[in-house]
């Protein structure tokens, strides 16, 4: 285990200015990126987030925006837990602004994202886990999650209506439709004060892990709370799917 690689070219940039007087400053917000999947390495076999979209790979998108996110401070990034994978993250984040940091992950999702929480520095009380797939996130997303949090709630995620008509089915039979007005769809990054998010991976099964982090909070029978999601946080997995982040990228430029 290599432990956390720090790539930062700047100082930890300041938080708190502005708190009154006698009022405990906030703590700094770390966005965990959990990229530790075999299917995530470079080489041949086209590793899905590192698949590229615009001539760099989602990962690097995925964390440029993180970064000139007003509301973050810190992103962690857990490669796949050899040196070469770390060697690897290292070498795409090289030459990106801001504070980031690369963990080795662990033989699960739920275990990378659990090993870069305990990395973390001991300031951070605001921590998102966010997909590199989700590539193109726009940044009032980021920061709608962590006002979130910092308002109150434990537990925030991105949602956006489920417009489909969704039926249950037991092969190709019907078996029936769901209410769709009471779904929602679930987008990242998820949001958690960090004691919440700590206490959520401590009581995980690592023998049943969660698709998604939230779901570890909800085990515990803590409140989940949503904010409004955004149409461009898709992810990015299908060949259409890039076809369409090509596009939306293309409008951006
Ligand atoms: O493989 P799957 O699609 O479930 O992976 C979801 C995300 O979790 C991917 O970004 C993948 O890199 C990450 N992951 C990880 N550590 C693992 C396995 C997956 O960080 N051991």
């Amino acid at each position: 285990m290599s432990g956390v690689v720090s790539m930062s070219t700047d100082p930890a940039p300041e938080t708190g200015s502005g708190t009154p007087a006698g009022a405990a400053a906030p703590g700094r917000v770390a966005v965990i990126v959990p990229a530790a999947g075999k299917g995530e390495r470079l080489g041949p076999g086209a590793p899905k987030a590192l698949r590229e979209l615009g001539g760099l790979p989602l990962l690097v998108h995925a964390v440029r925006t993180l970064v000139a996110a007003r509301s973050v401070d810190l992103v962690v990034v857990a490669a796949p837990p050899d040196p070469q994978g770390v060697a690897e993250v290292q070498r795409l984040l090289a030459d990106l602004p801001g504070d980031t940091r690369v963990v080795a992950g662990g033989t699960s999702r739920q275990e990378s994202v659990a090993l870069a929480l305990a990395a973390l520095p001991a300031d951070c009380d605001v921590v998102l886990v966010h997909d590199a797939a989700r590539a193109l996130t726009p940044v009032e997303v980021i920061g709608a999650v962590v006002a979130a949090v910092r308002g109150g709630a434990g537990a925030v995620i991105p949602v956006l209506p489920v417009t489909d008509t969704v039926k249950a089915v037991d092969g190709d039979l019907v078996t029936a439709t769901v209410d769709r007005s009471t779904l929602r769809a679930v987008q990242t990054p998820q949001g958690f004060t960090r004691d919440i998010l700590a206490k959520a991976h401590a009581a995980a099964d690592p023998a049943a892990p969660a698709t998604d982090d939230a779901g570890l909070v909800e085990a515990l029978g803590l409140p989940v709370r949503t904010v409004p999601g955004h149409a461009e946080a898709f992810k990015i997995t299908t060949p259409f799917d890039l076809v369409l982040a090509e596009a939306v990228l293309r409008r951006r430029r």
